[in-house]
């Protein structure tokens, strides 16, 4: 299939904005060399690169976005200010510990919280929004609100009120806060920790807790998820090895998210899993680590390519993911081929691709 440019507008690079979508391949002036494929979308460091480093004037730009890329493009300016508010929570500068929550900073985690619930109840795909918080920075706020989206998708699909899915929420991106209270260098240390350092970062429930006691405003669903999300089911975990159903239900909703995500981020010492070894390690933790119930609501609302999102192919090609599957694995997708044209592929049910596999997700 062609990608259409009757719809498409030839437009100067000054009058770029980010968000727009590339219709036809830019190449590099005089040269065979292609700088952007159609259907790539615009940021502001692309803009910056296509003026004051390859000199390109014009490119043609998409006047009729599609419904799942104007999605996208909301999606990440959404995402982008709940990160700055979160940031901002637990302090610019990373360096220097925190000592106290202020009631600004209260403020800004519970207009976050809101933003999360409302954008869900308008069925906003959450977790499109998480894998595009997904980058070789492990800040603990980003890590703190992809948790906070993947809690909140499982605390839907688990049909939870209104009140608690806000506790939830807020409990999640605060759920680390406590690691804003130990030296940085064991927060960021890559290889193995001592037993001295390790005893250190155990110390972050606790000190989260504290943290929001003593703040005040929070209510003891919240409190108790963030002191116990780092409980185990089986009762070897941390603080107070507590085990089943003793550990608080948000919490244990939290460890679920929370496991996940570490599973699939970068880390300076070794690659992401794939969201497939994710999804079988998850499973293999029911009872043990996790709560079977909660990992069986993950699954279900498990969407690791979800609709929307930009995903690199094991042929080296990039796609767009149209619609899920039944095998969440194998989505429809939309993959681009390097002479601009598309193809619309059904990694499930078109046997003619069953070599074809999804290698991860991408971000632009
Ligand atoms: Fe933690």
């Amino acid at each position: 299939m062609q990608t259409g440019v009757r719809n498409a507008i030839r437009t100067p690079v000054e009058e770029l904005s980010s968000g727009m979508v590339i219709a036809r391949n830019v190449y590099e002036p005089d040269s065979e060399k292609i700088l952007l494929y159609a259907g790539n979308v615009l940021d502001s460091v692309t803009i910056f690169n296509l003026k004051e480093r390859y000199n390109v004037e014009n490119v043609w730009i998409k006047t009729d976005i599609s419904a799942t890329l104007k999605q996208q493009i909301k999606a990440e300016i959404d995402v982008h200010e709940s990160l700055n508010t979160l940031k901002d929570v637990f302090g610019k500068d990373e360096e220097t510990p925190i000592e106290e929550l202020s009631d600004e900073a209260s403020k800004q985690v519970d207009e976050v919280a809101s933003d999360l619930i409302s954008s869900m109840e308008m069925d906003d795909n959450l977790l499109l929004k998480m894998h595009q918080l997904q980058s070789y920075d492990d800040s603990t706020y980003k890590h703190c609100l992809r948790v906070a989206m993947m809690a909140v998708t499982i605390g839907k699909q688990m049909g939870l009120s209104k009140q608690e899915l806000r506790d939830l929420a807020e409990a999640s991106l605060l759920h680390d806060i406590g690691k804003r209270m130990i030296a940085i260098d064991i927060i960021r240390k890559p290889g193995k920790l001592t037993d001295d350092e390790f005893r250190e970062i155990k110390k972050h429930p606790t000190l989260g807790y504290r943290l929001l006691r003593e703040h005040g405003g929070y209510n003891n669903n919240v409190m108790n998820a963030v002191l116990m999300h780092q409980e185990k089911y089986d009762g070897t975990g941390y603080p107070l090895g507590l085990r089943g159903d003793k550990i608080s239900r948000l919490a244990r909703i939290i460890t679920v998210a929370d496991v996940y995500d570490a599973l699939t981020s970068n880390r300076p010492y070794r690659q992401p899993w794939s969201v497939a070894e994710a999804e079988e390690f998850m499973m293999g933790g029911s009872y043990t680590h996790f709560d079977y119930e909660i990992v069986l609501a993950f699954l279900a609302a498990f969407a690791p390519y979800p609709k929307g999102g930009r995903v690199l192919l094991n042929d080296g090609r990039k796609a767009t993911v149209i619609n899920n599957n039944a095998n969440v694995l194998r989505p429809l997708v939309r993959a681009e081929n390097r002479d601009g044209t598309t193809e619309d592929i059904d990694l499930y049910n078109d046997f003619k691709y069953l070599s074809l596999a999804i290698v991860k997700n991408i971000k632009e």
